[in-house]
Parts: C-alpha cells; structure tokens; sequence
C-alpha cells in the first residue's frame, strides 16, 4: 500500500491495502454535491486560530489555494471566525465559484478574541446571511449552518429564518451544528437537515447517539475536533499515539490519518472538517479521506483507545487550543 501520507488522487483506482484497510476514493453526497470526506477548516484564515486579521492576509489566500489544489472540495467557515476575516479571504479566492462547496454558519456571537455567545434570534441570523453573502461574495451560499441553537428563540423560528433564505435563493441547504438528541428529533420536525455537524473524536465520542441516528436516516455528519488528541491532556495524547503507533505501521499510514478513518468507518456518511497551515498536514489529512478500514481495525482502535483513558472523562474542549 503506498503510504498515505502521499496522498492519492480521485479517480476510479481502488488499491487494496492488505491487513484490514483499503485506500481508494471515497465521496459523499453532501449540500447537493459530491466532496471528499475531509473537509478544509477555514479558521487558520484568521491570524490566530479563529480570531483576527492576519499581518500577509495574501498567505492566507495562498493557503486557501493550496488547499483546493489539494483536492479539498468542501470549505467549511463561520461568520464568527474572525469575525469575518475567513468569509472574506473565501470571499477573495473562490468567490461566486461553483468549483467548491462553500458552507458557513451563523447564530454565534464573538464579541472578542476570547469570547463566545450564542444569538438566534431570527432577525440576527437574517442579518448575518446577508453579511456572509456580502463577505463570502456569493449570490447563494451553499450551505449554511445554524452555529447553535439558542434556548431563548423558538427553534422552528431560528430554522424558518433560514428556510426564507432559501426560498428566496439565498442559501441552498441548511445544516445544524451541536444539536442534542432532543433538540436534533425537534429539528427533525421542522427541516430534514442536510447535514449535522458536532465534536467527534476517538476521544470525545459523545455525539456517538446522533451519529447513529443520522446514518440511520441517510443525513451526512461532519465531525469537527477529530484528529487524534484534541481535548485530551499531553500525556493521553502520548499514551493514544504510541498505542495506535503499531496499527498505523502496519497499515502504511500515520496515527492521525487512522483517527480521521475511524470516524469515517462510523457512519458510512460521515465526514472531518480539519484546518492546517502546515502544507504536508494539508496533503495528509486530504489523503486520509480515502482511507478505508476494516471492522476489524476499527475495534482494535477502538480498543486500544480504551486501553489507555477513559473517554467519558478524558477530552476537555478547554484543552483544545492547537492540543494534538
Ligand atoms: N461547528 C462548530 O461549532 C465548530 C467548532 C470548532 C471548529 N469547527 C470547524 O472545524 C474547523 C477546524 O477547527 P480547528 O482549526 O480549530 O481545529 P482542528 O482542525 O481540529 O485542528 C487544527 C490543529 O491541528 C493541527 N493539525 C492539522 N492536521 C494535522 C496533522 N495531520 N498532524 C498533526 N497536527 C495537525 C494544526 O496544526 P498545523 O497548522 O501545524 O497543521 C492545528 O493546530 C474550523 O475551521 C471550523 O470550520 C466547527
């Protein structure tokens, strides 16, 4: 099996990577198109991880360009990374294209670098569409994301404000980000989502319930946090790494690249939104998507997860600033 880390390009080729993993193309249907299952995660666009303009707002087109030479077909965004700065620089380098899927969410408040809020009312998220086509330099997003769901709004009120939009051809699908299981079977009332996107990881499994029910009725999933160790302390990382060292060895592959597989061997419409700024993550990650594994490797993940933490008390999302 050539090692992922190269990479491998769509087409029809489909290798067998002996021992439990196949490396081949692998696409889903998301928003009304066909995309690879990693996605590009555009808060590295920012100057920080989320935050700011960054200094050379020129790197951070070329590395938005770089990343769909790549193949990265999907660019995932907020109007809360910057806020704004991501928008404008997808704004800059795809624009009005149809070459990418372009999906941003809206209903989050980031009043400064280290705050965070939620705001659903409906007006609002009216308000932020029209700001993100603005930025985003669209005639119609392709997706858009309600962030979260805010308690204080009906949410038949909160997805209706989108459901305008897109009767009036401004947004094409509508996704939800972090719904509960109870909020998602409310969800489910009003909208069929296109798309559920929340935390996931080998770690932090706690979307595992939603999962379930998404691929029970056909809807995609994105995880966002999945490389192996986000939220998890230095030393789990440590432990996790050198458990899954020897699978990846066997399989020709890098421990991060078998936590995206993972994910994917979960639901079989599941995808992993990750941003880089480092060049050689970007390919890694971009040829993790077709990445393929066997049950059999996937329990023994799995199990070699369970050896080393307890995944119901080890990922804390305030460890995840740049943890890996
Ligand atoms: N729906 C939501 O509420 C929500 C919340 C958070 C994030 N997101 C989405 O997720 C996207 C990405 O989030 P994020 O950038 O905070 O986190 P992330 O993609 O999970 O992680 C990025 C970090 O991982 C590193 N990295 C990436 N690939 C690697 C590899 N192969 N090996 C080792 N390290 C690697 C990066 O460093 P290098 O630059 O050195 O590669 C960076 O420090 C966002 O753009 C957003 O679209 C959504």
């Amino acid at each position: 099996m050539p090692p992922i880390t190269q990479g491998s390009a769509p087409g029809p080729r489909k290798d067998t990577a002996g021992d439990g993993a196949t490396v081949g193309p692998q696409r889903v249907e998301l928003a009304g198109r066909n995309v690879s299952r990693v996605a590009f995660g555009a808060a590295r666009l920012t100057a920080g991880d989320g935050w700011g303009v960054p200094e050379d707002i020129s790197a951070s087109r070329n590395l938005l360009r770089s990343a769909i030479d790549l193949g990265y077909d999907y660019i995932d965004t907020a109007d809360s990374l910057g806020p704004g700065v991501s928008e404008a620089v997808i704004g800059d380098v795809v624009g009005n294209s149809d070459r990418v899927l372009v999906a941003t969410k809206v209903g989050m408040l980031r009043p400064s670098a280290t705050r965070w809020g939620v705001l659903g009312h409906p007006d609002y998220l009216r308000q932020q569409v029209r700001n993100s086509l603005l930025r985003l330099r669209r005639d119609r997003i392709d997706l858009v994301y309600l962030h979260r769901i805010d308690p204080a709004y009906p949410l038949a009120d909160q997805l209706g404000a989108l459901q305008e939009l897109r009767d009036e051809g401004l947004v094409g699908h509508i996704g939800v980000s972090e719904p509960t299981p109870a909020q998602l079977e409310e969800v489910f009332d009003i909208e069929t989502p296109a798309v559920v996107q929340s935390v996931y990881n080998l770690v932090e499994r706690r979307n595992g319930e939603i999962i379930t029910t998404l691929g029970d009725r056909g809807i995609p999933f994105v995880a966002y946090w999945p490389l192996l160790g986000r939220g998890v302390s230095r030393s789990v990382y440590d432990a996790i790494h050198r458990q899954l060292r020897p699978t990846a060895q066997r399989l020709g592959t890098t421990t991060h690249a078998l936590s995206l597989a993972w994910i994917f061997g979960r639901h079989p419409l599941s995808l992993a939104v990750v941003g880089s700024r480092d060049p050689r993550h970007l390919a890694a990650n971009r040829a993790a998507a077709d990445l393929t594994l066997d049950d059999a490797v996937l329990d023994e993940i799995t199990a070699a997860v369970d050896a080393v933490c307890d995944p119901s008390t080890a990922f804390n999302p305030a460890r995840s600033k740049d943890d890996k």
